[in-house]
């Protein structure tokens, strides 16, 4: 068997192409990557329909892109989730076609000091939510034979970090999730990839949720962390660049598992495999000065 037809035989088969005037949904569409994801899908001619927590209020409606719009959704809540797709049938939206699982909780901490009801709600918000959602709207991309499912995970769930470890063992699980379904769904015409941003700058320093003993054992190293990771994130690439990226997944005929853009993914990716587990882990640790 020559090389070639060994890679094609475990390839991804080619996938339709969900096209101008499909439904689009995006998640967290206020703000940041997501705000940036349904305005490249507006420009591409996308019925884009956006979440928000609070989608009837002013600085709400005007965060939504231009020509996005919003529904409810905190994936906090499971009854929220459930009643997305009366929601969308509202609307008079038609099947949703592409479906970015964006919004998310950016939580930090060390591993002795997150409190359970902290990593309970970071795991129901990153992950279960967003795998419910897929859940409800799966039927009607297996009813319209296209699909694209694109679940935003983060660098992290590639690279461990130390003090971020429920946010990216959040990711980590994502990218299980969206590896499997993979394969379940490609023989309905729908592709499921993950795109893992590095350091984005989207303000998201401002939003993250902290849980640390200011006074124990881990503080000052945490905060050293902290400052390295809101430094890298003030520099990052732009919300765009990730937009355009996350629309590879949604365009290409075949979609990869994986996409990752910014803080040197193009190096880190392949170092990964080259590298010691252990010193990749060094290095990252060192990038964030520890
Ligand atoms: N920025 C980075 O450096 C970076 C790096 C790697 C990965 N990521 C990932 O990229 C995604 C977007 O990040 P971002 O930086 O663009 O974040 P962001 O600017 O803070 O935007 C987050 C969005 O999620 C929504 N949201 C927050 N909590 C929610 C909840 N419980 N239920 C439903 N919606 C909720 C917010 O909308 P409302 O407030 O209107 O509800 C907002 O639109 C996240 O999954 C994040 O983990 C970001």
């Amino acid at each position: 068997m020559t090389k070639t037809s060994f890679l094609s035989r475990y390839r991804t088969p080619r996938l339709p192409v969900p096209h101008q005037g499909d439904t689009a949904l995006v998640t967290g569409a206020t703000s940041g990557i997501g705000h940036a994801t349904a305005k490249e899908l507006v420009r591409r001619q996308f019925r884009v329909i956006g979440t928000s927590r609070t989608p009837d209020s002013p600085t709400s409606r005007a965060n939504a892109p231009d020509g996005v719009e919003l529904i409810p959704l905190d994936l906090e809540d499971p009854d929220s989730i459930a009643a997305v797709p009366a929601d969308l049938e509202k609307l008079g939206a038609g099947p949703v076609t592409v479906l970015v699982n964006n919004a998310g909780e950016s939580q930090n901490g060390p591993l002795e000091e997150l409190p359970r009801e902290a990593l309970v709600r970071l795991f129901q918000v990153n992950v279960i939510g967003h795998v419910e959602l897929t859940q409800l709207l799966l039927p009607q991309m297996r009813d319209a034979r296209r699909g694209r499912v694109v679940f935003v995970g983060s660098m992290l769930g590639s690279f461990p970090l130390a003090y971020r470890g429920s946010y990216g063992a959040s990711k980590a699980a994502v990218k299980a999730f969206a590896f499997s379904a993979r394969r379940e769904v490609s023989r309905f015409g729908i592709g499921v990839s993950v795109m893992e941003p590095g350091a984005i700058n989207t303000g998201l320093s401002e939003r993250r949720t902290i849980y640390v003993d200011d006074h124990g054992h881990y503080a000052e190293e945490f905060r050293t962390m902290l400052n390295h990771l809101n430094d890298n994130e003030a520099t990052g690439i732009s919300a765009a660049e990730v937009a355009d990226e996350i629309l590879k997944a949604i365009s290409d005929r075949r979609p990869r598992p994986l996409y990752a853009t910014g803080s040197s993914s193009r190096l880190a990716f392949p170092a990964a495999r080259l590298l010691p587990r252990d010193t990749m882990g060094g290095i990252i640790a060192a990038k964030h000065g520890l």
